[in-house]
């Protein structure tokens, strides 16, 4: 499998980028329902293009990782969270999520960020995996914290220094 290229996002991703992460929604990763039209612009005042990193192959999107604040606390600005990370069911498997995280960790440093830190749902096997073998470590389990598809799940509050 080719190395995916991986830069920061522009305006001219919107709609690719919405329609990947309506493509792939599900209970394993999100505690949102699953959309519905009208949906709303994948950016927003919150999160903008350089909130997000993009892996292409062959020109085409095929992830993206979101990097924010966990507050807007001045005392809490040394420390960067991971807040939306999707690959492509198509080309899962294939390192794509490795270099998208590897990456958002090398932005994070760039910025001066000290910790870095991410919130996974208990069950969510293939993201568990990944984070641990970046080197994140369980920081915290918030216990039943969603109730998703008729059943309870974890929160589980990971992180690692950078
Ligand atoms: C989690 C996700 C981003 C991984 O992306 P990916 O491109 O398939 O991941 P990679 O190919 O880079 O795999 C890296 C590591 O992740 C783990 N992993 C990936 N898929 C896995 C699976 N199905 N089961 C167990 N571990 C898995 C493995 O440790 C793997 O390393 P290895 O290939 O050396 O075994 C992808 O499955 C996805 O988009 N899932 C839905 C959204 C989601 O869960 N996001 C995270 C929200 S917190």
């Amino acid at each position: 499998m080719p190395v995916p290229y991986i830069g920061h996002a522009r305006y001219s991703d919107e709609e690719t980028l919405g329609r990947l992460d309506r493509r792939c929604w599900s209970a394993l990763h999100s505690v949102q329902p699953r959309p519905r039209p009208p949906y709303d612009p994948f950016f927003s005042d919150r999160f903008g293009p350089r909130d997000h990193l993009v892996a292409e192959l062959a020109g085409a999107v095929v992830g993206y990782i979101r990097l924010g604040f966990p507050t807007p606390l001045e005392s809490n600005a040394h420390v960067r969270q991971i807040q939306g990370l999707v690959v492509a069911e198509e080309t899962r498997g294939a390192g794509v999520g490795r270099a998208l995280l590897r990456a958002v960790q090398d932005e994070a440093r760039r910025q001066g960020a000290r910790r870095i830190t991410l919130r996974v749902l208990g069950h969510n096997t293939p993201a568990r995996k990944l984070y641990e073998s970046e080197g994140f470590v369980v920081e915290g389990v918030l216990p039943e914290e969603f109730f998703l598809d008729g059943e309870y799940a974890d929160d589980v509050l990971m992180g690692r220094f950078l």
